[in-house]
C-alpha cells in the first residue's frame, strides 16, 4: 500500500471518503494509474494494455463521430474541437483526419476553408506526452490546456471520460445510509462506513446491503463546462444508464469496476495504482446538471444507434474485411453497442443533431 494513501487517510483522521481515494488511485503523481507512463489502452493483454476503448478498436469510430462533429461545428458556427481525456490521442487523430478530408485536401484549401483547431484537456502528464507523439503531424493546430479557459466556443467530445471521474460510494443496510470510505486495518486498506445524510438521487427502492454510487464530480464537471461553453455543443460517450436503470434493485452491488490486463475485478483496494477504476455514468444526472446550467439536451441514445445515424454502415461498406471485423464491437449489443450511450448537449440554439435522427431516448432520462 502506498505511503501517499496512508498519509491521506491519516490526514483525514483515519477515514478517507471513496471519491478522494479514487482520485489518488487514478491521478496522484507517482501513484495514480493515469499518472504512470504505461500503455493503458490497447486491443490485447500481450501489448501490455489493460482495456480497449472505441477509438483503439477501430478508426471508423472517430471517422463516424467526425460527421456529427462537422455538423455541430457548422450548426453552431464554431471552429474548435475540444477533447477531454484524450487517452492515447487516437480519437483526436481520427477526428482531425476526417474533418480535414471533409473540408478538402491541401494545406491551402484548409487555410481558405478554415481548418479546425483542436484543444485537449488532459489530467495525466504521461498521457499528454503520449498524445503529443501521436498528434505531432498536426503541429500547432493541436494545443493542450492545463485548465479550462473562461470562455469556450466549439464542439466538445469526451469518450470514456465521465466514467473515470471519482464517485462517492453509498451503502444502505436496510434502514440507514452510510458513506463508504477507506481506512487502515492492521496496516492494510479496508472498507469503513460512516453514517451520512447523502442519498442517491430520485425515489428508488434499495434492498438491504445495497451499495451504489453518486457522481458529484461528473455533475460538477458538466456544470463548469456549461458555464464556460458560450457557443457550441458537447458529445459524451460512455457506459451507463438513465437514473431509473442505474438505481434499479437488480443492480444492488453498484457499478464500480477495475480493469487490468483486459480482466475486470471489483476490488479497488488491491494493487492500487496498477489498475483502472471506473463507475458507470448516471446519464440522467449529467443531463439534468447540464440543463440546470443552461445547456439543451440534443439527444441521448445507444452508441450503436448514434453511429448508424452518423453513417457508419456506409463507411463499413467501403472498408476492407479486416476493418469491418474490427469495427463490429462498436455496434454489437453485447459489446459496446448497447451499454455505451451518447449524450448530446448544446450551448445556444439547439439543432437537429444527425446522431439522434433515429432512436432518440431522451425521454428515458
Ligand atoms: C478511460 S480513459 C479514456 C481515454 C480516451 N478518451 C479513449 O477513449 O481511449 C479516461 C481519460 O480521461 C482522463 N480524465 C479523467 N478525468 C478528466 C478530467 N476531469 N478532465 C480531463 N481529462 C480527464 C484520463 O486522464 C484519461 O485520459
Amino acid at each position: 500500500m502506498d505511503a501517499a494513501i496512508a498519509a491521506a487517510i491519516a490526514a483525514e483522521e483515519g477515514w478517507l471518503p471513496f471519491d478522494r481515494f479514487m482520485a489518488l488511485a487514478l491521478y496522484a503523481p507517482g501513484l495514480g494509474y493515469y499518472a504512470r507512463d504505461a500503455r493503458q489502452f490497447g486491443q490485447m493483454p500481450s501489448s501490455g494494455s489493460d482495456f480497449v476503448t472505441a477509438p483503439e478498436l477501430s478508426p471508423l469510430f472517430g471517422h463516424t463521430l467526425a460527421r456529427q462533429v462537422a455538423q455541430a461545428l457548422q450548426a453552431t458556427g464554431t471552429r474548435e474541437v475540444w477533447e477531454f481525456g484524450a487517452g492515447s490521442g487516437a480519437l483526436a487523430r481520427q477526428l482531425l483526419a476526417s474533418l480535414d478530408a471533409a473540408t478538402t485536401g491541401d494545406e491551402q484549401g484548409r487555410r481558405e476553408c478554415g481548418a479546425v483547431e483542436y484543444r485537449i484537456v488532459e489530467l495525466s502528464a504521461a498521457l499528454r506526452q503520449r498524445q503529443q507523439r501521436t498528434l505531432a503531424a498536426f503541429g500547432a493546430r493541436v494545443r493542450w490546456l492545463d485548465a479550462l479557459p473562461g470562455r469556450i466556443e466549439g464542439v466538445v467530445v469526451g469518450n470514456e471520460v465521465l466514467d473515470a471521474m471519482p464517485v462517492q460510494l453509498l451503502h444502505f443496510d436496510g434502514t440507514r445510509w452510510f458513506e463508504r470510505g477507506v481506512a487502515l486495518q492492521d496496516g492494510r486498506l479496508a472498507w469503513a462506513d460512516r453514517p451520512t445524510a447523502l442519498r442517491p438521487p430520485g425515489e428508488h427502492r434499495f434492498l438491504p446491503g445495497a451499495v451504489t454510487e453518486i457522481h458529484r464530480q461528473a455533475e460538477a464537471f458538466v456544470r463548469t463546462l456549461a458555464a464556460r461553453l458560450a457557443r457550441g455543443a458537447a458529445f459524451f460517450i460512455d457506459y451507463g444508464f438513465p437514473e431509473h436503470e442505474y438505481y434499479h434493485p437488480q443492480r444492488h452491488g453498484g457499478t464500480l469496476m477495475c480493469h487490468r490486463a483486459h480482466r475486470a475485478d471489483t476490488d479497488p483496494l488491491a494493487d492500487v495504482g496498477t489498475k483502472d477504476i471506473t463507475a458507470h455514468v448516471n446519464f440522467s444526472a449529467v443531463a439534468l446538471a447540464a440543463q440546470d446550467a443552461g445547456l439543451h439536451v440534443l439527444g441521448y441514445t445507444s452508441q450503436a444507434r448514434f453511429l448508424v445515424n452518423c453513417g457508419l454502415p456506409a463507411l463499413l461498406a467501403a472498408a476492407d474485411a479486416r476493418a469491418q471485423v474490427a469495427a463490429q464491437p462498436l455496434l454489437q449489443e453485447h459489446e459496446m453497442g448497447e451499454l455505451f450511450k451518447v449524450l448530446g448537449l448544446a450551448a445556444g440554439a439547439p439543432f437537429e443533431a444527425i446522431g439522434f435522427a433515429g432512436g432518440d431516448r431522451s425521454h428515458t432520462l
